[in-house]
């Protein structure tokens, strides 16, 4: 098989022994108590439980897993020296992938940065880069003889917006300066993490979640929102990292609301220094965009130009996602087209409600549909020229789905929460058929 086919799932989403050989807490181990009410202390209690969740992996036929290290089991505090107890528990996970025939994809940072960092200032500090990179480089020195595929920071965009500026993800601030200095620190912390693991045979990629912006229409005014919403979303994170240089139109967009990127002399020559192997494409769903609000208005509050997303008019997911496979394929065409980088779907999956039966079966006829779809569209993409190399399905199982806590459930296998059990659900069978059809 030269196609990359896994499943993904994230440290904090999965493991549980939330304060166990020397873990600390992250900044969504307080969010999740203080604002979201349900907590990764136990998830899905894969520390625990490593070694038979490899089986299950390799039972669904894939031959890759993509999951994140947790910063704080590695380097509690966010600063000092490895806590081996922690490194030894993702040495073993490496070992018992590898000797199930099963790729590690490692992903350095899945958002769960140590509390003591945020109490210093967060992504909005810029020493925070330094200190991911610091560990990063911990993780890398144990690993690096066995680990070829690493991910950098997952979803940028997620950590600084959601984070800093919207506040429905950890840690919860509303400031906008601060979110967009988080983006650029993020994407620091991306190059200084590229420039030290550069090796020959090392695949180094950065997954980003890049959704579609459609204009709602072909007038002037929404085509030009469907590109501002794109400029805030993927092209400050591509052109960074492709060509080092923020796009003018987002910089011009960000100096309007008063807001300057804190770059330093040397600091795009950091992130684009060293070239991604592959582009991480997350996609979930599409939207479209519209220039006018609600009252026919073209500038908003901040004298910026109106941004309007508008749901397309399809079915949706139980997240009320919309499902749009065919902007999948376009996606992917645009990404190579644009950027030019290899491309792997480090994501894509979706929730439904569940109903197992009384084995825990879950007959999920809509999800397995989804997956279908989109696999389907991946396909397309390929057979019109783009060069995607892999496709993870998010989850691997049900976990803790951040500010939806665990009601919302991704998994291609059921976890039941009660017992521990793990079913594979209708989707994991039908990926592993997928698979095994795979030409
Ligand atoms: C993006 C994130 O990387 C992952 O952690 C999350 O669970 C999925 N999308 C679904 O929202």
């Amino acid at each position: 098989m030269d196609f990359t086919w896994g499943v993904a799932t994230s440290a904090y989403q999965i493991e549980g022994a939330a304060a166990e050989d020397g873990r600390t807490a992250s900044i969504w181990d307080t969010f999740a108590r203080d604002v979201v009410g349900e907590t990764g202390d136990v998830a899905c209690d894969h520390y625990h439980r490593m070694p038979s969740d490899v089986r299950l992996i390799k039972s669904l036929g894939v031959n890759a897993y993509r999951f994140s290290v947790s910063w704080t089991r590695v380097q509690p505090h966010g600063r000092g020296p490895a806590n081996a107890k922690g490194l030894d528990f993702y040495d073993r996970l490496v070992d018992e992938q590898l000797a199930n025939g099963i790729e590690p994809w490692l992903t350095l940072y899945h958002w769960d940065m140590p509390q003591e960092l945020e109490d210093a200032g967060g992504w909005g500090n810029r020493d925070t880069a330094y200190r991911l990179a610091e560990y990063s480089e911990m993780v890398f020195d144990r690993l690096n003889d066995r680990v070829r595929n690493w991910g950098t920071v997952n979803e940028p965009w997620c950590v600084a917006y959601l984070g800093y500026e919207y506040g429905v993800f950890a840690p919860g601030r509303r400031e906008p300066a601060v979110a967009a200095a988080a983006a650029h620190h993020l994407l620091l912390a991306h190059g200084l993490i590229a420039n030290m693991i550069k090796r020959p045979d090392n695949n180094i990629c950065i997954p980003l979640n890049i959704g579609t912006a459609t204009p709602a229409s072909d007038d002037p005014l929404d085509v030009a929102a469907a590109w501002r919403a794109d400029g805030n979303v993927a092209r400050i994170f591509l052109d960074p990292l492709k060509h080092g240089r923020y796009p003018e139109d987002v910089l011009a967009d960000l100096a309007v609301r008063g807001i300057e990127l804190p770059v330093r002399d040397g600091d795009l020559e950091i992130i684009s220094r060293t070239q991604i192997d592959t582009l991480g494409v997350n996609f979930y769903f599409g939207q479209d965009f519209a220039g006018r609000d609600l009252d026919g208005n073209t500038v908003d509050a901040s004298g910026l130009p109106v941004v309007r997303e508008i749901k397309p008019d399809v079915p949706q997911t139980d997240l009320g996602w919309p499902i749009t496979p065919d902007r999948f394929t376009t996606l992917l065409l645009r990404l190579h087209r644009d950027y030019g980088y290899p491309l792997v779907v480090t994501e894509n999956g979706a929730v439904y409600p569940d109903h197992p039966d009384a084995d825990g079966f879950v007959e999920d006829t809509e999800r397995t549909a989804y997956l279908a779809a989109h696999v389907d569209a991946v396909a397309a993409a390929r057979a019109q020229g783009a060069d995607v190399r892999g496709y993870f399905a998010w989850s691997l199982m049900d976990n803790f789905e951040w500010a939806e806590g665990y009601a919302k459930r991704f998994g291609l296998v059921h976890v039941d929460y009660e017992t521990q059990r793990r079913t594979p659900k209708r989707s994991a069978l039908w990926f592993r058929d997928r698979i095994s059809s795979a030409p």
